[in-house]
């Protein structure tokens, strides 16, 4: 059924050109349309334009949208959204003083929720899962990147990607899996990190290459975690199934990830809390996508990734939430577009790019996600009456969004 959007008040991230992504200056730039319409048939963006040029064009339905704004849904590259029960008590723990270190030390941390999750079924897993599926779309989320790596054993991290699988056959959302095997290392390994790793190699990945269960591998590459050395190693072994990194490096150490995951063609490098001249450099002439993680940096009070550094240098940015019951447990792409303006010195009109075509190219959708071009999903947000796109970011905390359509259909608020 075709419906069209008039008197919008201004269409937000407007692209008649395929774009990959936005770097460097022309972050600065969103283009917009002031007083349009929007035209659309089923799941697809057929025409927008100027309400002046509007001359004869209709549909079958045609709603009103009074001077709101519409801009096309968030694409959140980088969650762990699957996940069972939470972990309030470490975050209490952080109160009282303990580092995220010290936690994960004590069997905290991945290894918690790794325990967690591996005494819970796959059903018990869905459900937990999807009440924050349906919680992000209302949200503004239109896709969206799902990691294992809470398995840590070849049966939960199947289970884990099975019920990523299930997500992606029941909700309209876009969503991308990724193998994340290399996140900590299982207590039963602790002295022998390579029999993990093999395990990794020789079991994991080829199963879940069997039943298409991964788009990309990701590995923690971090101290205490995952070296170079074997980052490197378990990338190379991905390679031959087709699994493309993207990867989690420099969150609170720089180890040199950002040029091996540039080596290896990474799609992304994640989190950069932590970042030097030398992974600038990487990234330069590269294809890989930086992507920022402000919520993880709010959350756990450490340093946000250095924006101005990378945008300034020519370089593109995209932004995620890292939703996760550890270091992010929100998925509201909102307060991320909020938190790179306040706390990473991003511009609106930078962050909203950064959230939305970079974000699709992050996680290898920008064909058909990220702007409101022809041909591309009618995937959009329509927002509450706003004074100005600038109000989102600057309004932090307030929800604006009066309805969010995904492939064309109207989600609807439960009661
Ligand atoms: O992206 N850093 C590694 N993984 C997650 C957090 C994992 C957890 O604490 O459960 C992240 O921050
Ligand atoms: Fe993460």
């Amino acid at each position: 059924m075709s419906k069209l959007f008039i008197n919008i008040k201004e269409l937000l991230q407007v692209r008649d050109e395929p774009t990959l992504y936005i770097a460097g200056s022309e972050m600065n730039i969103l283009p917009t349309l002031k007083n349009a319409y929007l035209l659309i048939d089923q799941d697809t963006i057929i025409d927008y334009g100027s309400m002046s040029k509007l001359n004869g064009i209709t549909a079958e339905e045609t709603i009103d949208l009074d001077q709101k704004i519409v801009l096309p849904t968030w694409c959140d590259s980088h969650t762990h959204i699957v996940y069972a029960g939470n972990r309030e008590q470490e975050f209490v723990d952080r109160i009282y003083g303990l580092s995220y270190e010290e936690i994960a030390n004590r069997g905290g941390g991945i290894l918690n929720s790794a325990k967690k999750l591996q005494d819970t079924s796959e059903d018990d897993l869905y459900n937990q899962s999807i009440k924050r599926i349906e919680e992000v779309i209302l949200m503004g989320t239109g896709a969206i990147e799902i990691k294992s790596g809470y398995g840590l054993t070849t049966d939960s991290e199947l289970k884990m990607l099975r019920v990523i699988k299930r997500i992606k056959q029941a909700y309209p959302i876009k969503v991308r899996s990724t193998f994340l095997g290399a996140h900590a290392v299982p207590m039963q390994f602790k002295n022998d990190k390579d029999a993990y790793i093999d395990l990794i190699i020789e079991e994991m990945i080829p199963k879940i290459s069997s039943e298409s269960l991964a788009q990309y591998i990701d590995v923690f590459c971090e101290s205490g975690y995952f070296t170079i050395e074997e980052t490197d190693k378990i990338l190379s072994a991905a390679k031959p199934y087709g699994l493309t990194p993207k990867i989690h490096v420099n969150q609170f150490n720089v180890l040199g990830g950002v040029a091996l995951g540039v080596k290896h063609n990474a799609r992304s490098v994640d989190h950069l809390e932590e970042l030097d001249e030398n992974d600038i450099m990487a990234l330069k002439g590269s294809k890989t996508m930086p992507v920022a993680l402000p919520l993880c940096s709010y959350f756990l009070s450490i340093p946000y990734t250095p924006a101005r550094a990378l945008i300034d240098a020519g370089l593109p940015l995209a932004l995620a939430t890292d939703y996760n019951p550890g270091s992010s447990p929100s998925g509201n792409m909102n307060l991320v577009v909020s938190s790179a303006c306040i706390k990473m010195k991003m511009t609106p009109e930078e962050a909203i790019n950064a959230a939305t075509i970079n974000a699709a190219y992050a996680m290898g959708i920008e064909n058909e996600y990220g702007s409101i071009s022809r041909g591309k999903r009618a995937n959009f947000i329509i927002t509450k009456a706003i004074p100005s796109y600038q109000f989102l970011p600057y309004a932090f905390g307030s929800d604006h969004i009066d309805q969010v359509y995904i492939k064309g259909k109207l989600i609807n608020k439960k009661p």
